[in-house]
């Protein structure tokens, strides 16, 4: 072989070698990115039992005798469900999710009971407010994701017992 093909087959080689050092970042990079970025779909979180009604007796959270005022209250379904109520007037309560629409984290009450819920993992905030339940109110990271669900709520002030319907 002569020092002319010698250096052709070099420089191939290289080439080659680069090539195939390219497809591999490539590849790496089409392998990880989806993986990445699955972080951001939306995740189905397990639904309430369907048509469920649960009560709660007031008697036994005191804490909701001050207007306006919010507590998490941890009912036994047919599962273990915690629901977050608020209590914006003499007759009339508000019920949340307390898990995050986005990836179920565990919501943070507010210091103020007409604050905002808050989601530590993406510091995403939810309205408590009547006109505006559950909408999302700030999303610094644009993370994509619904407003947080709601439960209808009733109340008996004759027996003080909350009635929450799960659908
Ligand atoms: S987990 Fe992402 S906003 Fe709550």
């Amino acid at each position: 072989m002569d020092v002319n093909k010698k250096e052709q087959v070099t420089t191939r080689r290289d080439f080659l070698r680069y090539v195939g050092s390219f497809f591999a970042t490539g590849l790496v990079i089409t392998t990880v990115y989806p993986i990445l970025t699955s972080c951001e779909k939306d995740e189905s979180l397990p639904a309430p039992p369907p048509g469920s009604n649960v009560t709660i007796d007031l008697k036994a959270h005191p804490e909701l005798n001050n207007i306006p005022s919010i507590k998490k209250i941890n009912i036994q379904t047919p599962v273990s469900l915690t629901i977050i109520i608020k209590r914006i007037s003499q007759t009339n309560f508000l019920g949340f999710s307390s898990l995050c629409p986005h990836q179920g984290v565990d919501l943070e009450l507010p210091s103020n009971p007409d604050g905002n819920l808050h989601c530590p993992r993406h510091n995403v905030d939810f309205s408590t407010m009547e006109t505006n339940k559950g909408v999302v109110v700030s999303n610094p990271n644009g993370v994509k994701l619904g407003n947080l669900p709601t439960y209808q709520v009733e109340f008996d002030p004759n027996k003080n017992i909350l009635t929450i319907k799960l659908s």
